[in-house]
């Protein structure tokens, strides 16, 4: 069983496309810990498309489960999230022009960096993940990094089209679950999960938390985000 952390980040999108003041992700993220997720997740931009500033200091303030946030390594990002101090940061990689987040993030080819980023937030008593490909060599890196935490990018397993691409995926997750508990990190997963995709995944050993919210923000809109909510922590129960 995983716990849910739902990513709220597209009712900030719905928000920003009359640039007004609704629908307002705080009461987004306080009826997610009303219906029993376990953590409210948001992500920084770096073109502010969604999450502003503004909306981080009041989770920060109202939310009582886990707010985690999702942020590239970049200097001004950085300082921010050591001023909001989220209970967790999450690493991503960022691209001004994807329409999310690709893929994860290279600890390899950034791994100086990232290990200076890492070394910072920990400073500030901010937990610290990596959101990174089922990959043992990126995963071997990010233990030398510093983190406890991973976040395996299940992009490829969702975006799979048929059983035998699905499978084939699924097992890399799974063996890269494997390998980083061997190695003493805490595992988690998420990206393109959804009401028929993330069972299979919360079933993986050791997978202790699924983020999610493209396919629950959509499912919300037709039976509201608490029952959105309750649906999918039935299913990766
Ligand atoms: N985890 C991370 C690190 C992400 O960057 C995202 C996308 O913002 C998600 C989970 C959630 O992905 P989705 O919206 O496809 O469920």
């Amino acid at each position: 069983m995983a716990t849910l952390g739902v990513n709220i980040d597209h009712v900030a999108t719905l928000r920003q496309a009359r640039g007004g003041f609704e629908p307002e992700p705080l009461f987004a993220a306080l009826l997610v810990q009303s219906a029993g997720a376990e953590s409210v997740v948001v992500h920084l931009r770096e073109d502010r498309r969604h999450i502003k500033e503004r909306d981080l200091y009041l989770l920060k303030e109202l939310v009582k489960v886990k707010l985690n946030l999702e942020m590239s390594v970049q200097e001004d990002i950085v300082a921010i999230a050591c001023k909001v101090k989220p209970d967790q940061a999450t690493l991503v990689p960022e691209k001004r022009k994807e329409l999310t987040t690709e893929g994860g993030i290279d600890v390899l080819s950034g791994f100086k960096k990232i290990k200076q980023v890492v070394e910072r937030l920990k400073r500030e008593k901010i937990a610290v993940s990596l959101f990174i490909d089922p990959d043992i060599k990126q995963i071997a890196a990010a233990k030398k990094s510093g983190v406890a935490m991973i976040e395996l990018h299940t992009g490829r397993y969702s975006l799979a089209t048929n059983q035998n691409e699905q499978d084939r995926h699924f097992r890399k997750l799974e063996a890269a679950a494997r390998y980083a508990k061997s190695k003493n990190l805490r595992v988690f997963a998420g990206h393109g999960l959804n009401y028929c995709n993330a069972s299979r995944v919360s079933g993986i050993k050791d997978m202790e938390e699924l983020n999610i919210g493209h396919s629950i923000i959509s499912r919300a809109v037709f039976v509201g985000l608490g029952q959105a909510i309750r649906e999918m922590k039935a299913l990766i129960k």
